[in-house]
């Protein structure tokens, strides 16, 4: 039986091969969006969580003008990291209401932007201080993030939940402090996002608990103060890492916060996941431009580190995703096909510096010139972060559903 990484990578291979026909003689490559593959993701988040809960997309994540108006046609949310995603949501047709936004540097003068723009959006303040910048009657609705100080086992890099952590309100500050913060603020909303790639729920279930903790001693406060307003919305972020093998992760995480944090369910949820949702729902493929007799066999490709920014910069490589390679005929071919001679190749980038490897020694079939490297798993957090690095074109974004195909946008200069 073939693997779901197999499965995913075979998937994607016959993305590209639909989306050949489409193609102009200077598109060296693609990115493609699988938009059941998508939906199926979508689909298992909802069914992870009461039917009450609302999901927003991170933008961040994939932040496609087409992706963002496919995602509000379906009901979602999204989740915004600066005034700029804010924009592009609404011009995506987002309503205020279906926005958060998250920024931890938002200026003064982004505020009265969201006061005058954003009526009944959720910002979530990073900080006390920020807090004190916002309007004595707000328009939106005032959420204040808390960092719950838990063991995440995320990535270094995507660790957000460690004492010297940037966001948020640590959850070890004097409880007075905090509580008096959001009563004169008028917080009505608490906010966590732990981290990202975090690799089991574990940490989230525990941050939820503290997140209602301090909900519930914040509105006893209130309550002892004689203050009608209370913490009416929990958004408890994203951060979930992505499953080749379905929903096991994200529907464990839902049926351990109705057992053991049932309580969080009495609030208004929201959720602000990314990676999980996005990530296999993507693919790219590379037409190889040459291939040549090195140290060790070289394969020369039109995607590097300006796609794949976090895996050659961080220097994990990009071998984990799944390989195909797309014969220019459209015969699909992958290594352990039967019959398929294999080779090790040093897959390297486009870009003008040594360390812009995709994989060396990635065991492919033999590769020539002309073939398609298909790469499965490779929609979250990629096209987001384009490198101008050398200023070479973005590709062709296409989206695929039941079959069909249709071209997002066109190769363009990054602009
Ligand atoms: C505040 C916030 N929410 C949600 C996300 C999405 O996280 P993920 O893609 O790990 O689900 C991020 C990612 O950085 C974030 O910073």
């Amino acid at each position: 039986m073939r693997s779901s990484l197999d499965q995913r990578t075979r998937a994607a291979a016959a993305s590209l091969v639909a989306t050949l026909p489409l193609r102009s003689d200077d598109d060296t490559a693609f990115i493609g969006v699988d938009l059941d593959v998508l939906g199926a993701q979508l689909a298992s988040l909802r069914n992870a969580f009461p039917d009450s809960v609302r999901h927003s997309i991170a933008i961040k994540t994939m932040p496609h003008p087409e992706m963002l108006a496919h995602l509000i046609d379906l009901g979602f949310g999204l989740e915004a990291a600066s005034l700029e995603e804010v924009q592009l949501a609404l011009a995506a047709g987002a309503a205020p209401s279906d926005l958060i936004f998250d920024s931890p540097v938002k200026t003064r003068s982004e505020i009265a932007w969201c006061q005058a723009n954003l009526p009944g959006a959720l910002l979530n303040a990073n900080s006390i201080a920020e807090l004190h910048r916002y309007p004595a009657s707000p328009s939106f609705q005032v959420g204040l993030r808390i960092n719950p100080e838990v063991a995440t086992g995320a990535p270094t890099e995507f660790d957000v939940s460690g004492e010297r952590s940037k966001f948020g309100v640590a959850i070890s500050t004097p409880r007075p402090v905090l509580v008096d913060a959001c009563i004169d603020a008028g917080v009505t909303a608490l906010h966590m996002h732990i981290g990202s790639q975090v690799p089991t729920c574990d940490a989230h279930v525990e941050a939820v608990g503290r997140l209602l903790d301090v909900a519930a001693e914040l509105d006893a406060v209130r309550a002892e103060r004689r203050d009608d307003r209370r913490i009416t919305t929990l958004d408890i972020g994203g951060g979930m890492r992505s499953e080749v093998d379905g929903d096991a992760v994200m529907s464990l995480y839902g049926q351990r916060l109705r057992a053991e944090r049932p309580s969080l369910f009495d609030y208004d949820v929201r959720t602000e996941f990314g990676q999980w949702v996005q990530a296999n729902a993507g693919w790219a493929a590379t037409r190889i431009e040459s291939v040549e007799e090195r140290a060790a066999p070289m394969a020369f490709v039109h995607l590097g580190a300006d796609y794949f920014v976090r895996d050659v910069y961080g220097a994990s490589g990009a071998s984990s995703y799944g390989f195909a390679v797309v014969r220019p005929d459209g015969r699909v071919a992958m290594a352990g096909d039967d019959a398929e001679a294999t080779r090790p190749y040093d897959v390297v980038g486009p870009l003008c510096f040594a360390g812009d490897v995709l994989a060396r020694d990635l065991v492919l079939p033999e590769l020539d010139e002309g073939d398609w490297l298909v790469i499965a798993g490779t929609g979250a957090n990629t096209l987001g972060l384009w490198s101008r690095h050398c200023g070479r074109a973005v590709p062709k974004v296409v989206a695929s559903a039941g079959g069909d195909c249709v071209v997002w946008s066109g190769r363009r200069l990054p602009s």
